[in-house]
């Protein structure tokens, strides 16, 4: 990326806020299937105003309480790296995909068999596979776009926490696309200029899942601890899918795999949030197809990352506490005598895998039920959606406010207001309030001991997360 792209980029998009036609037709474009990608939906998906404005802030989402008066004094955001490639394994599948449908097309002379428009079908037998290994999960050029405009958007919404002259610590995980993204999150808030600012790589931070070897025993290499996803992945639902798109490709069923129909899948979200294309290999899928398999994404993810197993939020303390001693840094009221001044924002960038934890740990979006692959029907309701809440370029917003009362703590998730699960009645609790709620954690949450699993105070944690917050719902 050039550091004159992005001036040439502004200037585009000035140009499409007065276009706004061709904007209103690309927005006809968007595949009817793209609000359920799981991890591999746009940003734009969650925040709708994007489209016609990539730099749409909604100034009411920062919500201190009227009657007194407040002041932002300090940023954390952890933000997930933007739009990529495919990484090898999906690659490889969707290599497997096109030849297999490319020689479907070719047995059939070109006959279509299935229900749908022919010159879509033409277009699947015709698609040119033009992925290749060695993009394994990169940064794309979107998603360099989604950091920077996020990054231009925030300062908007915290002018006083983000301009230039404000000191920052800036942390990122050391994979390429996370890095690239640090980058890009860097140029917007110079307005494009270069190397003012810089960042350091933390994985003990941002990849702390990796190194808990609680979890990666427990969870990551224990097959039987996505039972769920398996079960769900071999029944009806799943089945169904299956069959319909195998019909409408005019392929015999039993060639397409599951694996090969979520790759169909994926394929429509990639060539969307890479490409901004409404591929024809959208429309193989209705909408109730792609709930199901958003579904299965999301078991992956809630079992995988999320509350599913206790020790997956747990493996995040060392961020945990890393993000409240800044906080309580940051509210520390300051004398013209100290030493440096606490940084006005700390952004942090990482993975899904480094929010959802997170999330899980403080106790967000648990549902009345877990979910599991027999009671799909009963999940439409779901609070926990990955579609929702980690798209590309994800973000978990703490907003510290100093206040008349003292300061009050707003966290926002993808640029929206979110309430703490304890402290339910508020937007912007009194930071001391949210502490006493998170007390047993901040006393506690030492990762050497739940990760190590080393005495018994893991089983105290489970109690505290378990119960404390069980069917609060966001
Ligand atoms: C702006 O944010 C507020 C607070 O979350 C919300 O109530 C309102 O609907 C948002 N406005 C728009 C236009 O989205
Ligand atoms: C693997 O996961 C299952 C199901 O969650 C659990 O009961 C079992 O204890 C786990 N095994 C290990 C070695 O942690």
């Amino acid at each position: 990326m050039s550091p004159c792209s992005l001036p040439a980029h502004r200037a585009l998009l000035s140009a499409f806020s007065l276009l706004l036609l061709p904007l209103s037709l690309s927005l006809l474009e968007v595949p009817h299937i793209a609000r359920f990608f799981g991890t591999k939906t746009r940003y734009e998906e969650v925040n709708r105003a994007l489209l016609l404005d990539p730099l749409w802030v909604n100034r009411s989402v920062l919500r201190p309480p009227p009657g007194e008066s407040c002041s932002p004094v300090h940023l954390t955001a952890l933000i997930r790296h933007g739009s990529r490639f495919p990484t090898v394994k999906n690659i490889q599948r969707i290599r497997r995909l096109s030849e297999l449908v490319r020689r479907a097309g070719g047995a059939e002379g070109g006959e279509a068999t299935g229900g749908g428009p022919r010159d879509m079908l033409q277009e699947i037998w015709s698609w040119e596979n033009w992925y290749t290994e060695d993009m394994d999960g990169q940064l794309v050029d979107k998603g360099r776009q989604d950091l920077r405009l996020l990054a231009q958007r925030l300062q908007r919404l915290l002018p006083s926490l983000l301009s230039e002259e404000n000191s920052f610590s800036l942390k990122s995980s050391s994979k390429h696309r996370c890095v690239s993204s640090m980058e890009a999150f860097q140029e917007g808030l110079q307005g494009g200029a270069v190397g003012r600012f810089s960042h350091s790589v933390d994985d003990e931070l941002l990849r702390f899942f990796e190194r808990c070897r609680g979890y990666v025993e427990g969870v990551e290499k224990n097959r039987s601890a996505l039972v769920e996803v398996k079960r769900f992945k071999e029944g009806g639902e799943m089945e169904g899918v299956q069959g319909r798109v195998a019909l409408k490709l005019g392929l015999p069923p039993h060639l397409l795999t599951p694996d090969l129909v979520e790759a169909a899948f994926f394929l429509c979200s990639y060539e969307l949030s890479i490409r901004s294309l409404n591929s024809p290999w959208c429309f193989l899928f209705t909408e109730e197809d792609a709930r199901v398999l958003e579904y299965k994404s999301d078991l992956k993810q809630f079992w995988k990352r999320f509350h599913g197993h206790v020790i997956s939020g747990l493996s995040s303390c060392p961020l945990f506490h890393h993000v409240f001693r800044t906080l309580d840094k940051a509210g520390r009221p300051r004398r013209a005598t100290d030493a440096p001044p606490a940084p006005t924002a700390s952004v942090l960038l990482g993975h899904a895998e480094t929010l959802l934890p997170l999330l899980s740990l403080l106790g967000l979006y648990r549902d009345p039920q877990p979910p599991t692959a027999d009671n799909y029907q009963q999940q439409h309701g779901r609070s926990f959606r990955s579609s929702q809440i980690v798209p590309y370029a994800a973000n978990l917003l703490f907003v510290l406010f100093d206040c008349q009362r003292g300061p009050r703590l707003q966290l926002l998730l993808n640029e929206t207001p979110v309430r703490f699960p304890g402290l339910p009645g508020d937007d912007a609790p009194l930071y001391r309030d949210v502490r006493a709620v998170y007390r047993p954690l901040l006393d506690g949450c030492d990762s050497a001991r739940e990760c190590e699993g080393r005495g018994g105070p893991r089983a105290q944690h489970r109690t505290l997360i378990g119960c404390r917050f069980s069917g609060s719902k966001i």
